[in-house]
């Protein structure tokens, strides 16, 4: 039997909608250079150096977001994994707020303090990772990923 050719239009993400890869819906809270808490979903994400005895992430963002800014003018970062009950809340969290604005202010979720990151935590996420920037790279004209510890 022969194969049968598919047409994809070629579009931002298509490979991200037409090939299944699993992804975890991440919230990631970050202080930008005044202090001021920011909040966005982030599924570009894993586990990376599976190798080491410390866990490493790698997260993948478009460079201009402010995490990204954040990120890059702070070093550090919280991945909050909320479930499936707060969806509504995540998807508030994606809108583009201007700068400055705590996206968590418009949802249900509780900053609460980190343990060793300034940026807070999310209570109501069961699994929370507190990260450290280790090393950032900038794909020319494309993302910017970053690999924290
Ligand atoms: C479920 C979901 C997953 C997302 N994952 C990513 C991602 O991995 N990388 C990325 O650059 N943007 C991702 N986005 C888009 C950002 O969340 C969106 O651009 C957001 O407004 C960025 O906010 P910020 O500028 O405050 O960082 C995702 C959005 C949603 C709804």
């Amino acid at each position: 039997m022969g194969r049968k050719k598919e047409e994809i239009k070629i579009r931002p993400f298509w490979y991200s909608d037409a090939w299944i890869f699993p992804k975890l819906i991440t919230i990631i809270t970050s202080l930008d250079k005044d202090g001021k808490i920011n909040a966005a979903p982030y599924s570009h994400i894993m586990q990376y150096d599976v190798m080491q005895k410390t866990p490493r992430m790698l997260v993948g963002f478009r460079q201009e977001s402010h995490t990204f800014e954040n990120i890059i003018e702070t070093g550090e970062f919280v991945v909050n994994c909320p479930s499936a009950d707060y969806l509504d809340d995540m998807m508030e969290t994606a809108r583009f707020w201007p700068e400055g604005v705590n996206e968590l202010e418009h949802t249900r979720f509780t900053m609460i303090p980190s343990r060793k990151v300034k940026p807070p935590s999310i209570e109501e996420c069961p699994q929370i990772a507190e990260c450290t920037v280790d090393q950032v790279i900038r794909l020319d004209k494309s993302s910017g990923i970053i690999i924290a510890i």
